[in-house]
Order: C-alpha cells, then sequence, then structure tokens
C-alpha cells in the first residue's frame, strides 16, 4: 500500500494556494482540498489543481440522508478527486450509500474514508452534549468498525489511534492521520501530536499536514523533510 504525506492547502483563494503549489517544481504533492477553498473556488479549482498533476484528498465531510449523500458522492467522483469522507455518525446505510455513489461508470471509485470523532470535540463534551457514553476510544473503534462494515476504506484519526484501529479492522483498513509535528516545532491549536517517524511507527498510512508544511519558511524543505521521516 502506498504510504504518503498529504499537505492540507488550508487557503481561501486560488491565488493563494497555486502560488503555493508552484514552488513544487520535482514530486508533485497529494494535496488535502477542505471546505474553506472548495466554498471559495468551486469544483473549478480542484480540476485545476488534479490537471497539474496532484493526488486530491476532497475533505468536505458528507453527512446527510443516505440519498441525498449518495447524489453528492456521484457528482464529486466525476471531479476525478482520488480520496473523500463522511462523517461516520451519518450510520453505516449513508455511508454504503456514499459509496455507491462514488463508483463512476467505468468501475473505478475515490477512496472513501469515515471521520469519527473529531480531535476537537472531547470525551467530556461527547458525553454531556451528544449523550454518547462509551469513552472516546470506544466510540472512535466502534464507527471505525461501523465504517468498515459499510465497506469503506478507512477512517480519519489521531495517529494515536492508529494501532489500535489496525488490531481490530485489519492493516489493509487505512489510517488517515491529522495532528502532525516536526519535534522542533510550535503545535499550534493541535493537541494530540506526533512527528512524521512516530506516526510511521504507531501504523499511519497517510499524514495530513498542513501548517508545518504551509507556513514554513521552506515548504519544499519542510515537505521533503515530512517524507523523509514518514517514508524510510
Ligand atoms: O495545520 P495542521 O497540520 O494542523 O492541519 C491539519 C489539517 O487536518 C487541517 O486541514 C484540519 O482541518 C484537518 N483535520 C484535523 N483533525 C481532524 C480532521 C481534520 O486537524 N480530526
Amino acid at each position: 500500500m502506498a504510504k504518503d504525506v498529504i499537505i492540507a492547502c488550508d487557503f481561501s483563494s486560488r491565488a493563494e494556494v497555486l502560488g503555493f503549489l508552484d514552488k513544487f517544481t520535482e514530486r508533485k504533492p497529494f494535496v488535502k482540498i477542505g471546505m474553506e477553498l472548495f466554498y471559495a473556488e468551486g469544483p473549478e479549482i480542484v480540476r485545476e489543481i488534479k490537471a497539474r498533476g496532484h493526488k486530491i484528498f476532497l475533505d468536505l465531510k458528507l453527512h446527510d440522508i443516505p440519498n441525498t449523500v449518495k447524489k453528492a458522492m456521484s457528482v464529486l467522483s466525476g471531479l476525478d478527486i482520488d480520496m473523500c469522507n463522511v462523517h461516520a455518525s451519518g450510520t453505516s446505510a449513508m455511508m454504503s450509500a456514499a459509496l455507491e455513489g462514488l463508483v463512476r461508470p467505468d468501475g473505478t471509485r475515490p477512496l472513501l474514508i469515515a471521520v469519527t470523532q473529531l480531535t476537537s470535540t472531547s470525551e467530556e463534551r461527547m458525553q454531556k452534549e451528544l449523550l454518547i457514553k462509551s469513552s472516546l476510544e470506544e466510540t472512535v473503534l466502534h464507527y471505525a468498525q461501523n465504517a468498515k462494515g459499510a465497506g469503506l476504506d478507512g477512517i480519519v484519526c489521531s495517529p494515536l489511534e492508529s494501532g489500535m484501529v489496525k488490531k481490530h479492522c485489519g492493516e489493509a483498513f487505512l489510517t488517515i492521520t491529522p495532528g502532525v509535528r516536526f519535534a522542533d516545532s510550535k503545535s499550534d491549536d493541535q493537541v494530540r501530536i506526533t512527528t512524521p517517524s512516530k506516526a510511521r511507527e504507531l501504523g499511519s498510512d497517510y499524514i495530513v499536514v498542513g501548517r508545518p508544511i504551509t507556513e514554513a519558511e521552506d515548504p519544499v524543505e519542510a515537505y521533503k523533510r515530512c517524507l523523509n521521516e514518514f517514508l524510510v
């Protein structure tokens, strides 16, 4: 399986994101396009970045009734993206519908992964506000098992949860993990963080790295450092 570093392109305009990507003249990074850029620039920015030779994780975290998600996924698969996602809390029926919608006329489809519990949700809030009585870990694992049962390819989780998820869902079930920082850089607003090499040791398949690369003095060097630490 191809492990890789995905750069979170959290920019709000075409000019900014293309200016950033222009710096990468050798290897074309796998990039994550989130809501901010997609809502600002629409599907055309996805086509444009794809045409430049990048793999794309379209991070729109769909969550709606199964029929609506299926139809929306069918539109997104037409964008020739490589990976996209839904919220596991939309239920297994919604995840199965999403998967059906993603299959292109030629039988191919992007990878589909599920968001379990957002890393911004604490166990206390989950229990008090969402009335989920289990622990955060149990909830993440249960949602991962639902995603696997629905035929999805993997989940987004903390690198610290990768091992547990792999143990119960199998090595081939992908873990895509944000919250990565270099040992000598600041943590920003991320709390449960690991370095790229630790994420590799813990079994992450893809690490999602934003600010340590996008805000670096030399983003290309920072990207290479991530690759070197994660892929060795
Ligand atoms: O800049 P930073 O490396 O913190 O960026 C991490 C990226 O991963 C952001 O785009 C953020 O929205 C995303 N993400 C996250 N935690 C999750 C899911 C997505 O940090 N649980």
